[in-house]
């Protein structure tokens, strides 16, 4: 390891036990009917609720009995081995597969029939473990491709490029440029996805999802192939979307210097079932997880892979 890799590990380990200590004082957990407990500033709004969700693959039970409920607000986390359901999970809730049983309840809402593109209208948003962005177009390009479901503009105001067309075109570029300087990204509106780095492309997937107006963002792995540093900036900016956009978010991650420092409530999945939730210190220390995936060694950068 080099010098400064060092350091990078270092600073993001202390940001995330920081970042960890200021979570355990600023949320406080209540419990609600799905045995889940969201943070007490969401008592009494939802944004999700799973009730009795399955899958099955074949002879597969790849989610078996998953019940969650998601505050307004709420920084949830859901970890788990390698293969353990999570992905499936949000493949669900976006309706890329259909339940074989159970309910998913989207802001009060049943989307039982709703096809992806109404649960994406319907508020959630959600990034891709493996990064999918349009690599040869601009990053605001990109931005504007998630707002493109909130496009305004009538069929003939476009063909004819009537007034409501150019404004269209002008709102699109203030708001991909605004939400792009959110994350300090603005700069590079004009750059091609494909050339930035890893950890920018990372984040532009955000923004481009962001730009959907979401109520739930779900991020998949968002941390994956990033350095500690990116790491601990991406911290800073799951926080930041949940203040500014007032939004919850739901994140699958194996790093669990990421997983507990920023999230509220946790829900650890295994082969499909979940046998965990808590507090990000209930889960340390519960003695189901550390055997089924936290292990009981101290891992070297805190990034738990596959079932130790
Ligand atoms: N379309 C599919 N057809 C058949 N089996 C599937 C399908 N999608 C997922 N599976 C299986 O479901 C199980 C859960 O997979 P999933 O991708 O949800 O795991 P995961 O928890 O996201 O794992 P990882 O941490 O490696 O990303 C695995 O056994 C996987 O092989
Ligand atoms: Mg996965």
């Amino acid at each position: 390891m080099t010098r400064t890799e060092g350091t990078y590990k270092a600073q993001a380990a202390a940001a995330g036990k920081r970042d960890a200590a200021k979570q355990r004082e600023r949320t406080k957990m209540v419990p609600v009917v799905t045995d889940s407990i969201i943070p007490e500033r969401d008592a009494g709004q939802t944004i999700l609720e799973c009730r009795h969700l399955g899958i099955d693959f074949g002879g597969l039970h790849a989610v078996e009995d998953f019940n969650l409920t998601v505050g307004k607000t709420e920084i949830a986390g859901l970890i788990g081995p390698n293969g353990a359901g999570k992905t499936t999970v949000f493949n669900l809730l976006t309706k890329v597969y259909a339940p074989t049983r159970g309910t998913i309840l989207l802001d009060g809402m049943d989307t039982a029939n709703m096809t992806t593109d109404q649960v994406s209208q319907a508020g959630i948003a959600r990034t891709f473990q493996n990064i999918r962005l349009f690599d040869t177009l601009t990053v605001e390009e990109n931005v504007r491709i998630g707002l493109h479901n909130q496009v305004k503009c009538g069929m003939w105001s476009g063909i004819f490029r009537l007034p409501r067309y150019w404004l269209s075109e002008k709102e699109f570029h203030d708001r991909s440029l605004e939400l792009l300087d959110v994350f300090n990204m603005a700069d590079n509106a004009g750059d091609i996805a494909g050339s930035l780095p890893y950890g920018a492309q990372r984040r532009l997937e955000i923004v481009r999802a962001l730009a959907t107006s979401p109520k739930l963002l779900l991020l998949d792995e968002p941390a994956a192939g990033m350095n500690p540093s990116e790491t601990a900036e991406l911290m800073e900016i799951i926080r930041k979307i949940r203040d500014e956009f007032k939004i919850a978010i739901m994140l699958i991650e194996h790093d669990m210097d990421l997983v507990m420092g920023v999230c509220e409530g946790i829900a650890v999945l295994n082969f499909g079932r979940i046998i965990a939730k808590g507090t990000p210190d209930q889960i340390q220390a519960n003695p189901q997880v550390i055997e089924a995936y936290l292990g009981t060694q101290e891992t070297d950068d805190a990034t738990v892979r596959g079932g130790r």
